[in-house]
């Protein structure tokens, strides 16, 4: 098999080892409890949950988060996350756009996207590693509104014949960010930032992040099922979760839009995302799992109840906006709360009582 044959037969198998992964037992979603309010005096139609990224006016706060294309399976699955986008009204990314770059008579599946989705928000992805000039034709490809750069070392550590020099990521990010004025969203893929990353990010100017944190889709899982001797079984729990991501996200909140997403299970682990300070939260793998069990119809269908559900917890909360939201407290327990307490993050404040 050649290079570019190599690289479509993995895009099929993350897909399918994604399809049979088996769900986590406990999620750090479950250490975040809202505070009950039994009369929130609100209305389900003064409920506004339009998001802002940039410029970008989302119509809601969710995304399908960046995973196909690069072959002629996940071209289809692209052209029905597509459709399904289109008809709900949410944002979506592609996958790593690279295969497509390199290799004309695959760009067809990626470009199915726009195709299908012409006036929707649509977001590329590269890695950090490319050159300023692949990631410009990565957004040319799709008409993209935003861009996405990827994040994955873990991944690659355990990918055989993958990357293994890392040194030079943030100047690359450093230039590119001067070089577009579409928002340039730097995404994990599943492992989770830290302070000290974002500490990194916001020191090169970057202002979008998607914490893509543990809990969810793990390619150290998948990549360790692709080797012969799957030896790295050991470090399936590397990585912070979402919750813990964007709680060592809270002293950039000022500065930086900060996107969830890592083992999203419902509307309710999104909206536990937005009263952590996130603009809006990213689903990848349940997504898949749905559009591959009920088909495009329905995975519409699933995006429409997450959409309504979620603004029924709004409702529950008496938050009225997106910006309402982020203010809202939440309590943060058990392991979450230690994690906080060594870090020096303080979540009381978050679940501060308030007369109203
Ligand atoms: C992904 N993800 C991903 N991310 C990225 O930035 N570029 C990519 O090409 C891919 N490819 C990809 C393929 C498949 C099959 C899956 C399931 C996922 C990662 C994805 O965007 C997200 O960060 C993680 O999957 C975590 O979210 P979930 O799956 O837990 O909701």
């Amino acid at each position: 098999m050649d290079e570019s044959s190599i690289r479509e037969n993995r895009k099929d198998e993350h897909v399918q080892l994604a399809l049979t992964a088996e769900k986590a037992a406990r999620s750090d979603f479950d250490d975040l409890t809202f505070i009950h309010r039994s009369l929130p005096e609100t209305n389900l139609d003064e409920i506004d949950v339009t998001a802002k990224v940039g410029n970008l006016q989302l119509d809601s706060p969710l995304y399908i988060n960046a995973m196909t294309g690069g072959s002629v399976n996940t071209g289809a699955i692209n052209a029905q996350l597509a459709e399904a986008a289109a008809k709900t009204g949410i944002a979506i990314a592609v996958g790593s756009q690279h295969s497509g770059l390199r290799k004309a008579s695959l760009a067809d599946t990626y470009k199915v996207v726009r195709k299908k989705n012409p006036a929707g928000i649509v977001f590329s992805n590269v890695g950090a590693d490319v050159s300023t000039d692949f990631a410009l034709r990565a957004i040319d490809m799709l008409e993209a509104d935003a861009l996405q750069i990827h994040l994955n070392v873990p991944q690659e550590v355990v990918l055989p014949e993958g990357e293994r020099q890392f040194s030079g990521m943030l100047g690359k990010i450093e230039t590119l960010l001067t070089k577009t004025s579409i928002p340039v969203i730097v995404k994990e893929t599943g492992f989770g930032m830290s302070f000290e990353t974002l500490s990194q990010l916001q020191r090169i100017g970057v202002r979008y992040v998607d914490v893509s944190g543990r809990g969810g889709t793990n390619f150290i899982t998948i990549e360790n099922e692709r080797r012969a001797e799957k030896d790295f079984r050991y470090l399936n729990g590397w990585g912070q979760s979402t919750p813990v991501s964007l709680l060592e996200a809270q002293p950039f909140l000022q500065d930086m839009t900060i996107l969830a997403s890592g083992g999203i299970r419902n509307p309710l682990d999104a909206a536990k995302s937005l009263a952590l300070g996130a603009a809006a939260a990213g689903v990848a793998g349940s997504f898949l799992k749905i559009l591959h069990t009920k088909g495009t119809d329905g995975l519409i269908k699933e995006i429409n109840r997450w959409k309504t559900h979620l603004k029924m917890i709004f409702l529950m909360q008496g938050t009225r906006s997106i910006q309402d939201m982020q203010r809202n407290p939440i309590m943060v327990t058990g392991s979450l709360r230690e994690w906080c307490e060594l870090r020096g993050i303080y979540p009381e404040k978050l679940a501060r009582r308030k007369k109203i």
